[in-house]
């Protein structure tokens, strides 16, 4: 008898890694996944749905979730056929950069609202039902930023690490249910995420800045990110499709990052317990040595080292 396909309910499809997931997931070849791709604004729904083609209606449907709204969460879980999801994938995030005496405590508990207790509410929803059939795996898009903290991104840095925090502490409950959770954590990932925080940085004016700091974060920050971006970011395939390895392992781990170009720099948080390595290395860097800085990304973007994290056996 066939294997029954695994429902996956994603979270923020709309665009970028969560697309790409639902997308690769519904046309996997062996059609292992009913997907439920979701998203806050089914007005955005015609790219996903062009990118689905002929799996759409099939091993794909689309559904409205915003994972910040509890009726929401709970409309969307009632349309699944038996309320059960076998796979959650955290996937729906916003970002922040900025120096933080120009941005509002409401600002950044909107970000915690989405990347934090947006996760958390989609995992109270279908925990009951995943401990009850003791099976079930849930996936967290978190972030390189979920375990070392980057220069005027503090915020969003917090809600990644919350995460983390999070989710390390559930995973030694849910093995005693059989339930696996995985923190896939990216570098940087050319989708609109980028675009998105450039248009907000850009516009914003970050009221109560002093002009030292705004200057570096202007001046400084925003042209070596880009080029972070430019030189070491992968393509949201490349992420989507180490995301489907963790869902296939049969013992999946609970961290995955997936960029080796961006390795160098998460050593040095691992290379000295103290974090004073990390700190002064990345501090000297974009403000004392900003040319070395733009040097060492055009070495790690050099073609003769690897891609993105050769997968380990599972
Ligand atoms: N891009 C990177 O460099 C990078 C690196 C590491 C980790 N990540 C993480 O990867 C995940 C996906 O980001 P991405 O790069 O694919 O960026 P993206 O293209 O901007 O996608 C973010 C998705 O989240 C959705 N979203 C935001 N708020 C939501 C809410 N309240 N309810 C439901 N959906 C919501 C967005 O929907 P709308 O279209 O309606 O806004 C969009 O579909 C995020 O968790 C992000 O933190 C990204």
């Amino acid at each position: 008898m066939a294997t029954p396909r695994r429902t996956v309910l994603i979270s923020g499809c709309s665009s970028g890694l969560g697309l790409e997931l639902a997308v690769q997931l519904a046309r996997d070849p062996k059609q292992r996944y009913q997907v439920v791709a979701t998203m806050r604004d089914l007005g955005k729904k015609e790219a996903l749905e062009a990118a689905a083609g002929d799996a759409l209606g099939k091993t794909l449907t689309v559904a409205q979730l915003d994972v910040c709204d509890d009726a929401s969460v709970a409309q969307c879980l009632s349309h699944i056929q038996g309320g059960d999801v076998d796979v959650l994938v955290n996937n729906a995030g916003v970002g922040l950069v900025g120096p933080l005496e120009g941005v509002s405590i409401a600002t950044m508990q909107s970000v915690f609202d989405t990347n934090f207790f947006g996760a958390v509410r989609l995992v109270k929803a279908v925990l009951p039902g995943m401990k009850r059939r003791r099976r079930g795996h849930i996936v967290v898009v978190s972030s390189v930023m979920g375990l070392q903290g980057v220069v005027f991104n503090d915020v969003y840095a917090a809600s990644k690490f919350a995460l983390e925090g999070f989710f390390e502490s559930l995973a030694i409950q849910l093995l005693q249910f059989s339930i696996s959770i995985s923190l896939v954590e990216p570098g940087p990932v050319a989708t609109d995420f980028e675009a998105k925080l450039l248009a907000q940085a850009s516009t914003a004016e970050f009221p109560g800045t002093d002009p030292d700091t705004l200057g570096y974060f202007r001046d400084l920050y925003l042209p070596a990110s880009s080029q972070l971006f430019r030189s070491v970011g992968q393509s949201p395939g490349d992420v989507a499709r180490a995301i489907v390895k963790v869902i296939g392992a049969a013992r999946p781990p609970l961290r995955r990052q997936t960029n080796a170009r961006y390795a160098p720099l998460m050593a040095l948080k691992a290379l000295d317990p103290s974090g004073r390595l990390y700190v002064r290395t990345a501090h000297r860097l974009l403000f004392r040595w900003p040319g070395l800085l733009r040097f060492s990304l055009r070495c790690l973007a050099c073609s003769c080292l690897p891609s993105r994290v050769r997968p380990r056996p599972e």
